[in-house]
């Protein structure tokens, strides 16, 4: 089953409560939370203590993607606050290998991501420390963005080689520029889960959206 993961980022960020309850109502396999520095990418989003508020508001998994220039830093912060999954950039640790292992020790699952211009080769080494390996299909830093189509030969080369090294149980989630006309090549490439921000939050219907995106991952 593809997991389907609502980005908050296009959210209203004046209820956020509601983007919950959406996200809730449309049996969201978990909630992306997208951290922004203004410093490793040019916007400036969502700290430790907001997830900390949101947090008992919503039971579902908190798949928190840190675009930031020292994640070490943040990690305890957000772990106290209720993450369920941290998931830090390669461009921005010398020792990622290290940074997975401080990760593993607190609980929360392991994620590592790469931009696009980041060769997949960069992460090969650190795969057998992770959970997820989050492929960016857009330049880091805002939503709504269109999908870099050259990320599909990413996901399946990445496949090929969790194959390889016998690490299928290793999640690709994509994230970035993914729509309901998209969907489907983003699956057949080999993804696991699908972050989805403005497909979602910008819709008529975000609900029924959800409902969609989870109707076609299912197929
Ligand atoms: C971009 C973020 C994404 C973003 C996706 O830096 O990491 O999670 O919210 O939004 P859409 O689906 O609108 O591209
Ligand atoms: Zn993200």
């Amino acid at each position: 089953m593809i997991k389907i993961a609502p980005s908050i980022l296009s959210a209203d960020f004046s209820d956020l409560r509601s983007g919950l309850d959406i996200c809730m109502a449309g049996s969201a396999d978990y909630i992306h939370i997208d951290v922004m520095d203004n410093h490793f990418v040019p916007n400036l989003t969502i700290g430790p203590v907001v997830v900390k508020s949101i947090r008992p508001f919503s039971s579902s998994y908190f798949d928190v993607h840190l675009m930031v220039t020292e994640p070490q830093k943040l990690l305890n912060p957000f772990v106290e606050s209720g993450a369920d999954g941290i998931t830090f950039h390669i461009e921005t640790i010398k020792d990622p290998g290290d940074m997975c292992d401080k990760i593993r020790s607190t609980g929360v699952d392991v994620g590592i991501s790469l931009k696009p211009s980041t060769p997949l080769e960069n992460i090969i080494p650190f795969l057998d420390k992770v959970d997820r390996v989050l492929i960016m299909s857009v330049e880091p830093g805002f939503g709504g963005q269109k999908f870099i189509d050259s990320s599909l030969e990413k996901i399946k080369s990445l496949n090929q080689i969790l194959n390889k090294y016998n690490l299928e149980k290793v999640e690709i989630e994509v994230d970035g520029g993914i729509k309901l006309e998209n969907a489907d090549d983003v699956i057949s490439a080999g993804a696991d889960a699908l972050v989805v921000g403005s497909g979602i939050f910008k819709s008529e219907d975000p609900v029924n959206q959800i409902i969609k995106f989870k109707d076609l991952a299912r197929l």
